[in-house]
């Protein structure tokens, strides 16, 4: 018993140290100013107006932490942004849902996996285009 509850607190302490660190690298001024594997990219490569993003991984980051699209930190933690913390962290997600299919339709419409989630349908409801689910997912499979 008391063994499975400290496993249990294990992984959400460790994954609490990674977010007190990049917040504390943040505030230092010494975040990246590209995304490293795992992190959202940095929000001055996406607003960059005359030299957009052109790869998919990075077009998909910036949707995710778009207030304006994803907004996905509202509710997930992501490494690089300040983030909520009322859903599932997203680093590794990949590997808890290594099936792209199943990824994406996590994105493309929650409710449809689970009726009571508070996840929006972001495709089924045109929130963001196929496109943007699509490149959403690459940035996923990134974290
Ligand atoms: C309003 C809150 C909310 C927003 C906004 C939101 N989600 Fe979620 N998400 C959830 C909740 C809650 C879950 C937990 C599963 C469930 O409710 O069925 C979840 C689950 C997930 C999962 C599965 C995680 C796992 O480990 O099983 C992924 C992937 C995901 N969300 C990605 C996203 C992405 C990408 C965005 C932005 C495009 C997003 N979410 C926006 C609330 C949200």
């Amino acid at each position: 018993m008391r063994k499975s509850t400290k496993i249990r607190l294990f992984a959400p302490g460790i994954i609490l140290g990674a977010g007190i660190a990049v917040a504390t690298l943040g505030m230092l001024g010494v975040a990246p100013d590209t995304h490293a594997a795992g992190t959202a990219p940095d929000r001055k490569i996406c607003d960059d107006k005359d030299n957009p993003p052109k790869d998919a991984v990075t077009q998909g980051g910036c949707v995710v932490i778009s207030r304006t699209k994803g907004n996905c930190m509202a509710c997930h933690r992501i490494a690089g942004v300040p983030s909520g913390d009322i859903a599932p962290p997203l680093a590794e997600v990949s590997k808890r849902i290594p099936d792209k299919a199943r990824l994406r339709a996590q994105i493309d419409d929650a409710p449809k996996l689970n009726p009571n989630t508070v996840m929006p349908p972001f495709g089924r409801h045109g929130i963001l285009t196929q496109d943007e689910v699509d490149k959403v997912v690459e940035f996923l499979l990134t974290l």
